[in-house]
């Protein structure tokens, strides 16, 4: 038999159906961005706020798909000297992605049809960040896989990775093998997806995915209206999944350490891996205290439940998150944000009275904290571009300071709740002062939208 890099089944299925669907036409009206890709994030997180992305940034895309990574990450690098580098087995899923990146009139991208099992023998050179989403798990060898990532990687560079995880797809599984039952000794891949949608329809209440469609909304399979999706889902020739324990040991295996683990539209958002988002009574909290970091987030997998994806970030050695103490540093809204979004967070703070409650329409999520007495002056004078310092010299010369007369520590201190409140959906970072300003996804698109004006 001959031998192929990768499963032969697992290339016929993304070449007959192509994962994510997408439709290149969409890439005038809006981009699509991944949460770990979005680069003032990756700064946050990987490179300690001080990464100038407009030098030399190298990107490697490994099992690009339909280019949803890609596409995001060359959007951003647009006007730098970066290079991505798209790799995929599916000349079906390069396809879709490269229409992507025409529309965009993109030209910052590599592409190769390949395997990521084949990068040592393809002279890539080494990468500033890789991203490998809901492609490892679907390798016969997935430490074979991430071991290759990992020698693809520079030294100080990061990776952002998805795997399945094994308790929120429990039902997933359960379908999984009901079809396998079903279906057994049936070539036909449409024949198969109508007998799935048939039995998706069917399912009794007490079937484990319809109790968890309720919580989550990749449960809701009944409702799905494209055959990929079902497929990827319920039909999947190869897919294994991770607990919390064994992704880490995967992730050492592999010479690489985990940085963060980040929520996929959870409203607990960054609090979706601590056990005291769920367990609230002291005495249980006490229990759980002594365990080491990777234990408690084994604890908070297991009291969830329906946590379906591990998203993370991992790295040759853990960076350094860049501290609030450092004055120096400029405080920034994400890049989902754009300018009128400062003025609208003022706003809301300055109609709050005990507590500041923000919800995003847009992205359904919530966080609230206590309104401090230089809350409304923090907002105001926040804009992007000041440094703390800045911020704080500014309170300090209005004219409402001369009453209060805050100090550097206590504004430092009334900062900084408002900072954790916030970055609890990672909506404010900070960056270094030398590192350029990130341009907003709004002002990106709006780039793109002008290429189409009549
Ligand atoms: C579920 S899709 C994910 C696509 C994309 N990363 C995303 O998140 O939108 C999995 C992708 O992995 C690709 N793939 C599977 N095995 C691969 C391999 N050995 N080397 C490269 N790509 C592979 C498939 O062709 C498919 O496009």
């Amino acid at each position: 038999m001959e031998h192929t890099p990768y499963l032969p089944q697992v290339r016929e299925q993304y070449e007959n159906f192509p994962y994510p669907l997408r439709n290149p036409d969409d890439e005038k009206k809006r981009l699509y961005p991944t949460t770990i890709e979005c680069l003032d994030c990756i700064n946050y997180y990987c490179f300690s706020g001080k990464r100038d992305f407009t030098k030399d940034f190298r990107a490697l895309s490994a099992g690009g798909g339909t280019g949803d990574a890609t596409i995001f990450l060359a959007e951003q690098l647009r006007d730098t000297n970066a290079e991505i580098v798209y790799i995929d087995i599916s000349a079906a899923s390069m396809e879709i992605a490269k229409q992507r990146a025409a529309v965009r009139h993109l030209n910052n991208i590599k592409w190769i049809q390949a395997s990521l099992l084949d990068i040592p023998s393809l002279d890539l050179g080494v990468f500033d960040y890789i991203n490998c989403s809901g492609v490892l798990h679907h390798l016969a060898d997935p430490d074979a896989g991430l071991a290759i990532l990992s020698n693809a990687l520079k030294d100080n560079g990061a990776i952002g990775i998805m795997v399945y995880a094994q308790y929120g797809r429990t039902a997933v599984y359960q379908i999984q093998e009901l079809m396998r039952i079903m279906t057994r000794g049936e070539p036909d891949k449409h024949k198969k997806l109508a007998i799935c949608r048939s039995v998706l329809k069917q399912l009794p209440s007490t079937n484990w995915l319809r109790i968890s469609a309720h919580y989550n909304p990749i449960m809701k399979a009944p409702t799905i209206s494209d055959d990929f999706e079902i497929y990827d889902l319920f039909l999947h020739s190869q897919d294994r999944a991770y607990t919390i324990h064994q992704l880490y040991d995967f992730v050492e295996k592999a010479g690489l350490q985990t940085i963060q683990l980040f929520p996929q539209n959870d409203p607990e958002g960054m609090r979706l891996y601590d056990p005291s988002s769920y367990l609230k009574d002291s005495g249980t909290l006490d229990v759980i205290r002594h365990l080491d970091a990777r234990s408690q987030q084994a604890v908070a997998e297991l009291l969830h439940g329906m946590i379906a994806k591990h998203v993370f970030y991992a790295a040759k050695s853990i960076p350094t998150f860049p501290k609030l103490e450092n004055l120096d540093y400029i405080p920034f809204l994400d890049i989902l944000s754009n300018r009128e979004s400062y003025l609208s967070l003022y706003e809301v703070v300055c109609k709050s009275t005990e507590r500041v409650s923000i919800f995003n329409e847009q992205t359904q999520k919530r966080l609230s904290f206590v309104k401090t007495p230089h809350a409304e002056a923090i907002f105001k004078y926040l804009d992007g571009k000041r440094s703390t310092k800045e911020i704080f010299d500014a309170i300090l010369a209005s004219a409402s300071a001369q009453k209060t007369r805050p100090s550097y520590p206590r504004l430092l201190e009334e900062f900084k709740l408002i900072f954790d409140a916030l970055s609890v959906h990672n909506w404010l970072f900070l960056r270094d002062p030398k590192v350029h300003p990130f341009t907003s996804i709004p002002d990106m698109q709006k780039r793109v939208a002008q290429l189409y004006m009549d």
